[in-house]
């Protein structure tokens, strides 16, 4: 992974310089002084994550605080609508800890016997509340960009947890020169720079818990984990799983391998004479 990111860094240097190089000689020739900035996305680095590795499982501390920055900062804006609270216990709280948690969200269900609609507190077999009732809301309070469902989003762009990281660690200033459309940032990860969500994470924009300094790259990897795990919740089961099938199918092999041998001994021992 270490090896990976050093290449990956490389890459990019090399790529970088040669842009400038190409940059430099197209201004010359063209002689011109500005340098373009639409094609300027970047790729985002590679992390090295601790749950990737075959035998690591998600760390449910980081778990649990990413869920604490996702419902006090993403959740005004997106939803994460395929998860509901019961699965969430034993991943980031305790039953105890999620039946209250719900409780405290309205939801709407019905209709009742008289056939109307009513309000109730949340259950655990709640999906987590989405903050807005339709596509149509969520573009009118975002200046027409959705902020769209966080459930997937791991599985929805390219690079996945690199690129969420990226994102929302890589606000900067825009370069000299390139003019930002209102209601836009400049974000060189996000494709064309220019994303419509402003930067969500501050330093100490959240209180952790536990004490962990609650920087703007911690909360950043920490909710990057939870969406890994939202659109991924089965990834620790599969890994026990798939070491139990090896070694089982391991010790299946070896015992094979024994009987068919046991079994074409009278075959492969006896010796074939033909009597002249
Ligand atoms: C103020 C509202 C707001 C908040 C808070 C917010 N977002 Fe967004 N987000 C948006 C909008 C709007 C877009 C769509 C941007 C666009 O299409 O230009 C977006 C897009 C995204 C995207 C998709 C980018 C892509 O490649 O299409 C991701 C991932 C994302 N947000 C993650 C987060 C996370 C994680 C948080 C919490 C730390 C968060 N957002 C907080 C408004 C918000």
């Amino acid at each position: 992974m270490a090896l990976r990111a050093v290449f990956t860094k490389y890459n990019k240097g090399a790529a970088l310089a040669a842009a400038s190089a190409t940059t430099a000689a197209f201004s010359l020739v063209n002689s011109q002084s500005s340098a373009k900035c639409e094609e300027e996305t970047l790729h985002s680095p590679s992390y090295p994550w601790d749950h990737l590795g075959l035998l690591s499982s998600y760390d449910c501390a980081a778990l649990r605080r990413g869920f604490q920055v996702y419902r006090q900062v993403c959740a005004t804006c997106h939803s994460v609508e395929r998860i509901h609270y019961r699965e969430l216990v034993g991943v980031t709280h305790t039953t105890e800890e999620l039946i209250e948690m719900a409780s405290e969200v309205d939801v709407l269900d019905g209709p009742n016997d008289e056939g109307e609609m009513f309000e109730r507190p949340g259950k655990l077999t709640d999906p987590l509340p989405s903050p807005y009732q339709n596509e149509e809301q969520g573009r009118m309070a975002n200046g027409g960009a959705l902020p769209p469902d966080l459930s997937l989003m791991v599985k929805a762009r390219h690079a996945g947890q690199d690129y969420l990281f990226s994102i929302l660690t890589g606000y900067m200033d825009p370069p000299a020169g390139k003019e930002m459309m209102p209601g836009l940032y400049y974000n060189p990860y996000f494709p064309g720079s220019a994303i419509a969500m402003p930067p969500p994470l501050q330093d100490d924009g959240v209180e952790y818990e536990d004490g962990t300094p609650a920087t703007i790259s911690q909360q950043a990897r920490d909710v990057v984990q939870f969406l890994n795990w939202c659109a991924e919740p089965e990834a620790d089961g599969r890994k026990k799983d798939a070491l139990t099938y090896m070694v089982v199918l391991g010790i299946t092999a070896v015992v094979t391998g024994y009987y068919k041998r046991f079994r074409w001994a009278t075959l492969k021992t006896r010796a074939i004479t033909y009597v002249k």
